[in-house]
């Protein structure tokens, strides 16, 4: 039967899809970019697997030895389009100062002449050629109360395949939807129309980048990239920049934080969220086994990336985990380092990146003491230790994997999966936890004497940058509660909005989760790290959950309390004095300088800056020059 002509088109849509704004929007989108063909992803099995052989057929995709690495695949992108593009990361609200000063803004209309409705507009036939998949995700527990529904259109099948892993994706998202729920709408482009008759590349994308958010409409445009938080829009465009602006809006909380339990030998269970910088040790802390020492406490994972934190009726905060996978970093990952993560990565895995071995299985920096003879490097060429140490980058042997190489894994692999990882109520945050990585000042633990001073160690925190961006590494520079790359409004008003929050709580009698500030990076005059890390994190996990029971001591400084010697377990380990000064030290010439560099951040966020924080940085100032 004839559709009456002011019928949305359908263009497809199975018959459970009765949205008519999602239909519009769809077909919208379909003019814009001209895609040859569309496709309604269900997220099922066989569409996953179909999907893998076609990329696998592309040639994006190579199967790695089923006995070895089961059910498991290696993309490698285009050299240009390995990590993240902060310079190329706009966010379009109305004003320049709602997105503050740390971000980058362009008026939103200007944007929107360049990506869609100029003559030139990027989006314009950008899918000619390809088919455009419409991938329905919802971020949290579907249909739970504090999940939000996003819809990706997408013209590279890589990103769909990686949207089923890393959110709960499928056609059960139609349902939520219903005629007219709320969604946040993500279109993503390569940027790589193909002109009939012309080859495809095995990574498609543009050396031209866009990654776009336009708050005040909650939408999210991203161009000319294939790669992680660039194109899985899930996660941090939608997950951190717009949640963050919508937590602003209804009082709750969009950060990068792992979010972990754990439990004491006598049952009593925690939960800790933690807020490192990217490639700074979330996916480690969230997995991590407790050392010799610490028979019978336990952690488990609830989340390794991003945390939504809501006030609940009881005053207290809690958190989920709004991802259902990891997208987490592999160089550095080996059975001592990360063991959970090690059998997470056994089978199912989507790898981008990192290396193949002769045998068809995978290898990277770090996951064994002695690199194989042999293998492909993450571009595709030769790699032996030879050829890497005639080719040097950056005077080391040039890297068989790359340093942002990474896995794609569903959480339910993670054999230490918290069982209430997947619970729409969340779990109550005892402690928070910041760390940057510092190889110098920053002490090995301090906790804040209260929320404010708590609020200021976050918003001040400095770290090395990490391969995990494009650009340079090792730079030093403030990254406020590790959101630098992913807070969706002005930092300022972000600050404001903790400060509130804790006040609001403080207000309703509940006891507020305390915060800490941890390094596990200083280096000695060697170069070498002088903390061991990872599994022995416990021993400071352990005095951060005595501080939060009131049993364990510790010494009240300039900048707040840290653990002396003997106020934490050694038992397993051997950690001198000596080395434990030089982890826990605070120098007086450091420190001056590291304040100067906080006014420098309050400086540039003069404007909307809570008067607390300055407020706090001229008390920290002045005990310090007493
Ligand atoms: P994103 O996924 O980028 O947000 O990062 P992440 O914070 O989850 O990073 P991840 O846990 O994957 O950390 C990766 C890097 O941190 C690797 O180079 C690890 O070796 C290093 N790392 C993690 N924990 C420790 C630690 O306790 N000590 C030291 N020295 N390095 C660590
Ligand atoms: C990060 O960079 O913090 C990541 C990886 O978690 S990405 O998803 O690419 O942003
Ligand atoms: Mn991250």
């Amino acid at each position: 039967m004839n559709q009456p002509a002011h019928e949305t088109p359908r263009l497809g849509a199975p018959a459970h899809v009765k949205h008519d704004g999602l239909l519009a929007w769809v077909a919208e989108i379909a003019a814009l970019t001209e895609p040859a063909a569309i496709h309604w992803c269900d997220g099922s099995d066989a569409e996953y697997e179909a999907l893998i052989e076609q990329l696998i057929a592309a040639g994006t995709l190579q199967r790695l030895n089923p006995f070895k690495r089961p059910n498991s695949f290696l993309a490698r992108s285009d050299p240009g389009d390995v990590a993240r593009v902060e310079d190329r990361t706009f966010i379009c609200s109305a004003t320049r100062d709602a997105a503050g000063p740390t971000n980058h803004w362009m008026a939103p209309d200007e944007m929107r002449a360049i990506l869609q409705t100029g003559e030139n507009a990027l989006f314009k036939g950008c899918m000619r050629g390809r088919t455009m998949y419409v991938v329905p995700f919802s971020m949290g527990p579907l249909g739970s109360h504090i999940a939000h529904v996003g819809v990706e259109l997408t013209d590279s099948p890589y990103v769909a395949v990686s949207m089923r892993v890393m959110t709960r994706m499928g056609a059960k998202v139609y349902e939520v939807l219903g005629r007219d729920g709320g969604f946040v709408p993500c279109v993503h482009s390569v940027g790589a129309p193909l002109a009939p008759g012309h080859d495809d590349v095995p990574w498609p994308c543009n050396p031209t980048k866009y990654i776009v958010h336009y708050p005040e409409t909650r939408e999210i445009w991203s161009y000319g990239s294939g790669y992680g938080g660039n194109a899985l829009l899930g996660k941090k465009c939608f997950a951190l920049r717009i949640a963050s602006t919508m937590g602003r809006e209804q009082g709750w909380l969009a950060e990068h934080m792992l979010v972990l339990g754990v439990t004491s030998p006598q049952g009593r269970k925690y939960h800790v969220a933690a807020a490192f910088p990217s490639a700074c040790g979330k996916t480690n802390f969230s997995m991590l086994v407790p050392p010799a020492g610490f028979d019978g406490w336990k952690v488990t994972t609830i989340g390794d990336d991003i945390a939504w934190i809501k006030p609940h009726g009881d005053g207290r905060l809690y958190a989920i985990n709004p991802e259902a996978g990891y997208f987490g970093v592999a160089p550095g990952t080996n059975f001592h380092t990360n063991p959970n993560c090690m059998r997470s990565i056994e089978r199912d895995v989507i790898f981008t990146n990192v290396a193949l071995t002769d045998d068809g299985d995978v290898w990277w920096e770090g996951m064994t003491d002695e690199p194989p003879a042999h293998l492909i490097d993450w571009q595709g060429r030769d790699w032996t230790p030879e050829i890497a140490a005639a080719n040097p980058v950056g005077g080391k042997p040039r890297p068989a994997a790359h340093p942002n190489s990474r896995f794609t894994v569903a959480a339910t692999n993670n054999p230490v999966l918290d069982p209430e990882w997947d619970n729409p109520e969340g779990v109550p945050i005892d402690a928070f936890i910041f760390g940057g990585r510092r190889s110098t000042t920053v002490p090995l633990v301090t906790e804040a004497r209260d929320w404010t001073e708590g609020v200021y160690m976050a918003a001040t925190m400095g770290s090395e940058t990490t391969a995990a961006a494009a650009g340079a590494q090792g730079v030093v520079r403030r990254d406020p509660f590790a959101m630098l790359p992913f807070a969706g409004y002005n930092m300022a008003y972000y600050f404001q909005h903790w400060l509130d929050l804790g006040a609001k709580l403080q207000g309703s009698g509940a006891k507020l989760p305390r915060i800490f500030c941890v390094n596990w990076f200083r280096k000695g005059p060697d170069g070498k790290f002088v903390w061991p890390g990872y599994g022995e994190n416990m021993r400071v996990l352990h005095w951060i959950l005595g501080r939060v029971d009131g049993r364990a001591e510790g010494q009240e400084h300039l900048f707040g309390v840290s653990p002396r010697f003997d106020d934490l377990r050694w038992d397993g380990m051997t950690f001198t004095r000596e080395q434990y000064e030089r982890v826990i030290s605070i120098e007086r010439e450091a420190w001056q300088h590291e304040l100067a560099l906080h006014q420098e951040l309050f400086t540039q966020l003069a404007h909307g800056l809570p008067r607390q924080l300055e407020a706090t940085r001229q008390r920290l100032q002045a005990a310090l020059s007493a």
